[in-house]
């Protein structure tokens, strides 16, 4: 099913005057047994939607987003959107790989110190991607792929990208990402999703109850980037292992606080064998009753509580994202992974595959 205000023809006019490579951005509808539905666009493959039941049965789109492609190409704080090829930052734009140092762009400067912030200017989030429909018992997908050339955003190598959605008959929407290269390169894939539990557009997200399976974060400095220390949550703010509202300490005066203007920081999950899908997240709603889990392989997810978010951007509800209206729970590798030896590595060397599995889970309570 194809949801026509989505359906837009780029057309590439080459230098000749001819016109070339028609690619379409299209949406696809992914749909199970009990009613749940989630829509994907091939532009950035943003999950456009999230439509669940409440405690009550009564369905709600959840995820934050806008209703047409053209909005997302204005301006988004990454709503939906597959990132790559690094999730989160790398500081100063540059590491070293192979005896090479790499130059990124740089396109982010939390309080005025300039780094790189998924994947750069024209990430992963900002393609267009070839979609295919796929479909096993009890499971609705879509499958996209594409090719990052060799050098894109400065990265090295020619990487190849499949990413599939599933929306299961056990109300999980579960990504799988595999890739692979030519040469050596840093890649930290992951979707950046925001959501609220109440439903899209129905206000902040601080009374929702969160907990993290982790005893210990990464902290950051000023520019957000990880000191390197993996620093035990015990007795701070960032102690998630007993659920609590995402409100309760989030003005406190701890400077890790300060710098993230609230909570935007990297966990190192609790796994006894590394690589294991397990379970990072469960938030609550407790209005709607709505429960969202999250499970994955990574060593690692980012809490944000939608900081930036300012009230300048109107939704799909029509109303703005003020100040922590919605909240992401981002799997992935640490941030700033290939200039940190003592994190588990990010780079994916040539012969060797990658995979990673991210589940969102849907139930009530
Ligand atoms: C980061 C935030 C950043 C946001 C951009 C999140 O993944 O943790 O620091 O501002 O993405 O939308």
């Amino acid at each position: 099913m194809r949801a026509p205000p989505f359906l837009t023809l780029i057309c590439l006019v080459l230098f000749n005057g001819s016109l070339a490579v028609a690619q379409q951005i299209e949406t696809f509808q992914l749909k199970n047994d009990n009613g749940l539905k989630v829509e994907i666009t091939n532009y950035g493959g943003i999950i456009t939607k999230i439509i669940v039941p409440d405690r009550n049965g009564d369905f709600a789109d959840i995820a934050l987003g806008y209703n047409t492609v053209s909005e997302y190409q204005k301006a988004t704080p990454y709503f939906g959107a597959i990132i790559g090829r690094f999730g989160n930052r790398i500081a100063n734009g540059s590491f070293k790989l192979g005896g090479k140092t790499y130059n990124l762009v740089k396109n982010n400067e939390p309080n005025g110190i300039a780094c790189h912030l998924h994947g750069g200017t024209k990430g992963f989030d900002k393609v267009i991607w070839n979609a295919k429909r796929i479909n096993k018992k009890g499971e609705q997908g879509l499958t996209l792929t594409r090719r990052s050339p060799d050098g894109e955003e400065g990265y090295p190598g020619n990487l190849d990208v499949t990413v599939t959605y599933w929306l299961t008959n056990s109300n999980e929407l579960r990504i799988e990402y595999a890739a692979s290269t030519d040469k050596a390169t840093p890649l930290n894939l992951t979707n950046h999703s925001y959501f609220n539990l109440k439903g899209d557009g129905n206000g902040t997200i601080l009374d929702h109850i969160l907990s993290l399976n982790a005893s210990r974060y990464t902290p950051v400095d000023q520019g957000l980037i990880p000191t390197g220390e993996l620093a035990p949550v015990d007795n701070s703010p960032f102690d998630w292992r007993t659920p609590h509202s995402i409100g309760r300490d989030i003005d406190s005066t701890h400077p890790q606080i300060v710098y993230g203007l609230g909570h935007d920081h990297n966990f190192a999950l609790d796994k006894s064998e590394p690589k294991t899908l397990t379970l990072a997240a469960t938030v609550y709603e407790p209005t709607s009753g709505r429960v969202m889990e999250v499970l994955t392989t990574e060593p690692g997810i980012q809490f944000y509580s939608g900081n930036f978010l300012d009230g300048s951007l109107t939704g799909k509800s029509g109303k703005p994202y003020e100040f922590r209206n919605g909240f992401c729970l981002e799997t992935q590798h640490f941030p700033d992974s290939p200039n940190q030896p003592s994190f588990p590595s990010s780079i994916l060397h040539p012969g060797d595959e990658y995979t990673s599995t991210t589940i969102y889970r849907f139930t009530t309570k």
